[in-house]
Parts: structure tokens; sequence; C-alpha cells
């Protein structure tokens, strides 16, 4: 993160949130506009076949960076599609233009927009718009969390058979170990869904829908918004590195507190080596 120039953090958080929420909403509006003709998108792969970005991605963030340059010229920046950019007011604003592309491209719901803002103590704001669902998710640090204005509370859940849990994988992980966890998850009497976007999943553990969602490896802009969220609604979630690992694809767990001890131990999470992905000898 940056450091602080105290005569650079002009506009307070509470400035930040509001601002946060309507963009989200508004580059939500634009991402809208691009699903309805996707059939029309420039797509182009990634690192994999199935990691994708179009024209709809660069598109939004594009509007998300201009509007945030704008509004708090002095705010660091950091998005899935055009990298960082350093500030001096001690905020930097994390931004996935669309989280669950692959779910985009195939024309279904399951994506959403997701803006985070973090200074030096971790998620300060979190703002998740899902326009085909009609959702505007909301948080600020210390004072709670909406989903269309509605405050949110995570599930009072106390084990694994209280709910669903999210689980979501990319190609950064074996998946020999994801079979394995799986496996192991199940025995343990556990039972998963996989609805799109993992940000959005996330959210849902912060609206009660789901009692957790883990993923072994997800990069800072998949969950940082929604870890606000988590936490605003009384969830826990696993801390990621701000400062050295801010680039570094980690894992990912937020759940309700009384099952977050289960998942972090099953899903093998402070493991270093249990993700990682293995050569296929053929
Ligand atoms: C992906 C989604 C997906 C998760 C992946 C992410 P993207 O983000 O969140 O649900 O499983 O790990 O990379 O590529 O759609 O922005
Ligand atoms: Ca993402
Ligand atoms: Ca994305």
């Amino acid at each position: 993160m940056t450091d602080t120039d105290p005569a650079a953090t002009a506009g307070t958080v509470a400035d930040r949130a509001r601002f946060a929420k309507e963009l989200a909403q508004n580059a939500g509006a634009l991402a809208r506009s691009y699903f309805l003709r996707r059939s029309e998108l420039d797509i182009e792969t990634k690192r994999s076949a199935h990691d994708l970005v179009s024209e709809a991605d660069r598109a939004v963030e594009r509007m998300i960076r201009t509007a945030i340059a704008a509004r708090f010229p002095e705010d660091a920046l950091v998005g899935e599609e055009d990298g960082c950019r350093a500030g001096r007011s001690g905020f930097t604003w994390i931004i996935d233009p669309i989280d669950g592309t692959a779910p985009f491209l195939a024309g279904m719901p399951g994506w959403c927009v997701s803006i985070g803002l973090v200074d030096a103590q971790g998620p300060l704001v979190g703002a998740i718009e899902v326009p085909m669902l009609a959702e505007s998710y909301l948080a600020l640090r210390g004072q709670g969390a909406t989903l269309n204005d509605r405050p949110i509370r995570v599930a009072q859940a106390r084990t694994l058979a209280d709910g669903l849990v999210g689980i979501g994988a990319n190609d950064r992980i074996s998946n020999r170990s994801f079979g394995t966890f799986l496996a192991e998850f199940g025995a343990a009497g556990g039972a998963w869904v996989r609805y799109g976007s993992g940000a959005l999943m996330l959210a849902w553990v912060a609206a009660g829908r789901l009692i957790a969602y883990l993923e072994p490896r997800m990069n800072v802009w998949d969950c940082i918004a929604a870890h606000c969220l988590i936490e605003e609604a009384g969830g826990r979630v696993r801390p990621f590195d701000l400062d050295e690992g801010l680039m570094i694809p980690a894992p990912v767990l937020g759940a309700s507190p009384a099952v977050f001890d289960t998942l972090q131990r099953l899903g093998r999470l402070e493991e270093d080596t249990f993700w990682v992905p293995q050569a296929i000898s053929v």
C-alpha cells in the first residue's frame, strides 16, 4: 500500500463509500449493456483457454479508473486488467470490472462488478453490483453491510450441516488436490455449490445465503470488496496480505464464524504445497 500524505486525503471515508456504491451501479449498467450484446464482443484468452477477457472487461475497468482518478486523484488503484497506479492518500481502490467473465460470456447471470477500498488497517469499503439480479451490496468498516439498502448478517451456522458452502477453483491449482479436497469435504458432511463469480458467492456469505465460500487461490480484486461485506455482516475472513502479497494469488475463505476453522482445516489452506499444480505425465 502507499505512504499517507495528510494533504492528499481530501474527501472523507463516507464520501468514498457513497461514491463506490454509485460507481459500482454505473459500471454495472455499462457491463449489462455489453452483456446484452455479448455475441458481438471481441474475446481474448489470457493465461489459458478458460482465462478470458473481453472488450467489456476492458471498457468497464477504464470507466471505473477514469471516475476514481477524476474524483480522488491522490488515491492508489489496482485493477485486474490495467494493473497498479500509485497514490499518496493512503487509500487504495481495488477493482474487478467483471468478476465471472466466463459466465458473463456464456450468457449466465452470475457475474458482478467488484469495487473495494483498503487502507493501512485493511478492507474499508466494499461495493458489489450484480446487474442481472438487481442486487447492490455495500459495506463500510464499522458501519455494517447492506443489500439494496437493507442490513445483512451472515448465517447462524454451527456446523457444515447447517447450510451450503460455495466453492471455486481455477487453473492455478492442482486438479488432483481439488478432487481430494472435495472428497474429504463431502465425507465431513459438507454440501457445496458454484454459481459463476467468486466475488458474488462471497457476497452471499455476507447475506447469509451461503455459510462459507472457499477458493484455494484468488487475486485480491476477486475478494477484497467482499471481505469488507463479510466482516461487516459478522463473518470471518482469512486476511489477504495487502502489502508484499498484494499481487500474489492467495487462499480465500469467508465464513460464518463457527464453521471457519473446520473449513480452513479441510481446505488445507495453510499447507503451502498441497494446492500447487503437479506436472502431468502422459
Ligand atoms: C474468476 C471468478 C471465478 C473464480 C476465479 C476467478 P474472473 O474471476 O471469480 O469465480 O473461481 O478464481 O479468477 O476471471 O471471472 O474475473
Ligand atoms: Ca475476478
Ligand atoms: Ca475479472
